[in-house]
């Protein structure tokens, strides 16, 4: 992203937030989980970053359910200045593999880029977690965030949310997939991708891109 799309304020006012429709809280804040964790997974990540990321990490992990179902003021707050936290840290870090899918099916099929984010996030933690480093970042957040693993909570927080597993599942039709599969790949290597703290190629993606799209595990 170039630097001038970026912003050199920002206002957090939790009563702007108020308004906002609850699947839409629901998938920005999943949004701003994502950021938090590319970036605390990411390669760059220096000792500034990992302390906003871990803190947005946990604070959404806490917060986000409670934004979704009750609405509240101070959930709503909560979740605004975490997600500001989240942004400074994958703005000086950078993000991962899930962003790189996650705009080349936004981009295809006009998908809100939260719920995008949120279908993938899951599997590319599972894939990612075969690199050492990373493995060791997943089991301190179990640790910070009091589950014994960070990635089947992040799941289980999905299915409160109310966002689906797949994309598939989220309704896009098979047909619709099939047309654009192999530009859903071509797309997916590009931008934030490339910076994925486990290198892809071609054939490691489309089996990616196929499972996000119909759901499974990740044995490749
Ligand atoms: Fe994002």
């Amino acid at each position: 992203m170039t630097d001038c799309l970026r912003p050199d304020i920002a206002i957090l006012d939790a009563d702007i937030t108020m308004t906002m429709p609850k699947q839409i809280a629901a998938e920005t804040g999943m949004d701003a989980l994502t950021h938090a964790i590319e970036a605390y997974t990411n390669h760059n990540l220096d000792d500034f970053d990992e302390g906003l990321c871990m803190a947005a990490i946990r604070g959404i992990m806490k917060w986000l359910p409670v934004s979704y179902q009750e609405e509240s003021k101070e959930s709503r707050e909560k979740m605004h200045n975490y997600q500001a936290m989240a942004g400074i840290g994958f703005a000086n870090v950078g993000l991962g593999m899930v962003h790189g899918i996650a705009h080349s099916f936004g981009a295809a099929f006009n998908m809100a880029h939260g719920l995008t984010n949120a279908v993938i996030l899951p599997y590319v933690l599972k894939y990612n977690s075969r690199n050492e480093t990373v493995a060791e970042k997943l089991s301190e957040l179990s640790y910070h965030c009091r589950c014994d693993d960070i990635i089947r909570a992040i799941e289980e927080m999905r299915e409160t949310l109310h966002i689906p597993e797949s994309f598939a599942a989220a309704g896009l039709s098979e047909e619709d997939f099939k047309n654009k599969r192999e530009l859903l790949i071509e797309h997916a290597m590009l931008g934030a991708t490339k910076v994925n703290p486990v290198v892809m190629d071609i054939e490691s993606m489309s089996r990616m891109i196929d499972t996000v799209y119909y759901g499974g595990t990740i044995d490749f």
